[in-house]
């Protein structure tokens, strides 16, 4: 008997190592300029065709909950390559989580690209890196990004991307918080002020002062490398800072454990709840992370990841 054919699929995390938010729109979303990069923490999912139709999630551990199976990303991607759920073939996704919910590392967002991948793999659809960015778009701001991932600047809801050029390669300490947040509540909470361009915001000429939306960025070619000047790294900032350590002080606290255990300039990602430094080498991550780790708090040790979601074809499950 032939083995159902299957995919397996690494599902990386990300840190926005700079966010700055230029204006909210009419749709409710927020335009924003995101410098991110895909980290080594990944989540891995399994894929494979069944003969019964439907779509069947399996999270491990299996203590986690991550909310009904319908509402989940990677179910909804799915259901975007298989409109008629009631024929053949059925797919069972296996998810096995690393990357924590609501800690402003984009798991969900990621683990919806690593199925458009892979499920367009399986089903034999070539579908462009483009048009799986398009796809993934309807699901998440985020989820274009994890399809080349990388390091790419993001424009318009964090949708419109181009990579950077040289990539950066760097070990981070990424601190895991025990915290839930909500990216909405996070972005409703936000008071934008009149300030000028960010660093980030000045790479993108016209960002700024004009809505970049629906796929339109008149100044900005959409894939095209982008170089970014060397003294960018030092000067980035995330504008949903002030909110998140608003509605969590205790992350303050370990923001400050951060600097005092050597961290140079430690930041929150995304809309949190998740903490980050980038350090010099991997022996002072160790360093940082060993003293973390005495304090009770949970980090792990990353590397920044040249791609995105990877597709492993050969194994079979
Ligand atoms: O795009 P995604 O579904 O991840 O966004 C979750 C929520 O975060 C949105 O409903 C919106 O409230 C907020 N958001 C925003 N501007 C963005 C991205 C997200 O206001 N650029």
């Amino acid at each position: 008997m032939s083995r159902p054919p299957a995919v397996r699929v690494t599902s990386p995390a990300k840190l926005n190592l700079g966010l700055e938010i230029l204006r909210r729109r009419a749709d409710g979303y927020h335009d924003l300029v995101t410098l991110f990069q895909a980290i080594s923490l990944s989540d891995r999912l399994d894929l494979a065709l069944e003969p019964q139709p439907g779509i069947r999630l399996q999270v491990i551990p299996s203590t986690l909950d991550l909310g009904p199976a319908e509402e989940n990303l990677a179910v909804r991607a799915a259901g975007l390559l298989m409109p008629d759920l009631s024929r053949p073939p059925g797919l069972r996704i296996r998810l096995r989580k690393q990357i924590p919910a609501g800690a402003g590392l984009g798991g969900g967002s990621s683990n919806a690209a690593a199925t458009l991948c892979g499920l367009a793999f399986l089903l034999e659809r070539s579908l462009s890196a483009e048009q799986l960015e398009n796809l993934g778009s309807r699901l998440g701001s985020d989820v274009a990004f994890f399809v080349r991932g990388g390091c790419q600047i993001g424009v318009g809801r964090g949708e419109l991307l181009r990579p950077v050029v040289p990539a950066p390669d760097f070990w981070a300490v990424v601190v895991l918080p025990d915290i839930h947040l909500s990216t909405r509540e996070v972005y409703g909470r936000l008071k934008l002020a009149l300030t000028d361009p960010g660093p980030l915001a000045s790479l993108a000429p016209g960002s700024s002062t004009r809505e970049w939306s629906g796929g339109h960025a008149p100044d900005w070619p959409l894939g095209r490398p982008l170089m970014v000047p060397p003294d960018l790294w030092g000067r980035l900032h995330n504008d949903l800072e002030p909110v998140v350590l608003g509605l969590r002080p205790d992350l303050r606290e370990i923001l400050a454990a951060m600097e005092r255990f050597g961290a140079r300039s430690a930041r929150v990602t995304g809309s949190g709840s998740a903490l980050f430094t980038v350090v010099e080498h991997r022996e002072q991550g160790r360093r940082l992370l060993g003293r973390l780790t005495r304090e009770g708090i949970r980090a792990r040790l990353v590397r920044a990841e040249p791609g995105g979601c990877r597709i492993e074809p050969d194994v079979a499950r």
